[in-house]
């Protein structure tokens, strides 16, 4: 278990991103469920958190579940990065969600559009975002440790900040950060930022841990082309999953879990879910984690750089190691 504040995330979850396929995500909520999951991971952003607040409330109405066996994670938008709009959006989850409070509320980015909010939510003129350049991310933060205090969110963290911006709402915050979320996977390692986490006492939970092999869809839709990474046909990958009886996935996963990160890898798939909660009942020796570790690119190795929103690296808050 990674450690959060005040209550404990489990280190596997479901990813929800990309997964935009109503009936398939319910199926895929339902089997999660089933096969133990409880932490799942969702985000205003996704257009997915009715479906979630669906199977959360059958599982709910139904007593297979108590709200407290659960550990739901969502996020305040792009559109929403101002003091003035956390608690809106945070409520807007929350119904989407038919939660009284989320597990834990993360500031998806730390740059945020000047929008005039959920019907706008990626402002673009003349072809690149509006951005908003003047909000401060501590004064986001004053917002967000407010939700805490009234109870919305149990904790709260970020997404997608780099060990400065970290360093910053540390220095002022009240409520310190619980969780970052960020790219994280056996090609991208994210050491140094892993580095400022532990100083701080701040888990970190990884999203594409699987390097996201499914996300050229999702890039299409942008007219731009996904080149996958391929951890999962990487031969040191496949030779040390063959050692130990397990899948490739298996391994990228248990690489980060044995090392303290959570990870959620999305899959709408039965099979798949399985195989991605089973990464328990094995160990990786040192040798394994030497090699596996041998594998980090550094930032040559991140996937997402968020360059399906023109313009964006013009943000002043664009982290300087994602451009
Ligand atoms: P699917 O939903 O059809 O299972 P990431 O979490 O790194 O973004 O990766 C998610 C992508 O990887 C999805 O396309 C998902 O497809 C696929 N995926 C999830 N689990 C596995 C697995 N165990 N083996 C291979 N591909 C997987």
């Amino acid at each position: 278990m990674a450690s959060t504040n005040p209550k404990t995330m489990p280190l596997i979850g479901l990813g929800t991103w990309l997964s935009d396929n109503e009936e398939e995500l319910d199926r895929a909520l339902e089997t999660a469920l089933e096969l133990g999951y409880r932490h799942i991971d969702t985000a205003w952003i996704y257009k997915n958190e009715k479906v979630v607040g669906r199977v959360v409330k059958r599982w709910l109405d139904s007593g297979r579940i108590t709200r407290k066996e659960l550990f739901i994670v969502t996020k305040l938008p792009i559109c929403g990065i101002h003091p003035e709009k956390v608690a809106h959006f945070l409520n807007l989850s929350l119904q989407n969600l038919g939660l009284d409070y989320v597990d834990l509320y993360l500031i998806h980015v730390p740059f945020g559009l000047d929008s005039s909010g959920e019907n706008d939510p990626i402002p673009i003129s003349n072809g690149k975002v509006v951005i908003d350049s003047r909000t401060k991310l501590e004064a986001v933060w004053a917002s967000m440790e407010a939700v805490v205090r009234n109870g919305k969110a149990a904790s709260i963290g970020l997404s997608n900040c780099d060990s400065s911006q970290i360093e910053r709402i540390v220095r002022v915050a009240k409520v310190p950060p619980a969780c970052l979320q960020v790219e994280g996977h056996v090609y991208f390692q994210q050491k140094e930022l892993r580095a400022t986490c532990a100083r701080h006492g701040i888990s970190v939970c990884a999203y594409s841990p699987l390097g996201s092999p499914g996300r050229g869809d999702f890039y299409q839709n942008f007219g731009r082309t996904f080149k996958p990474l391929g951890l999962l046909s990487d031969s040191t990958v496949v030779r040390i999953a063959k050692k130990h009886g397990k899948s490739p996935a298996q391994v990228c996963l248990r690489f980060l879990v044995q090392q303290g990160i959570a990870v959620i890898p999305k899959s709408v798939n039965a099979q798949r879910l399985k195989e991605n909660l089973q990464i328990l009942d094995f160990e990786l020796d040192s040798q394994d984690m030497k090699d596996l570790e041998g594998l980090d690119k550094g930032a040559s190795g991140r996937s997402l750089k968020f360059d399906f929103l023109p313009g964006i690296e013009d943000h002043p808050a664009f982290p300087k190691d994602m451009k």
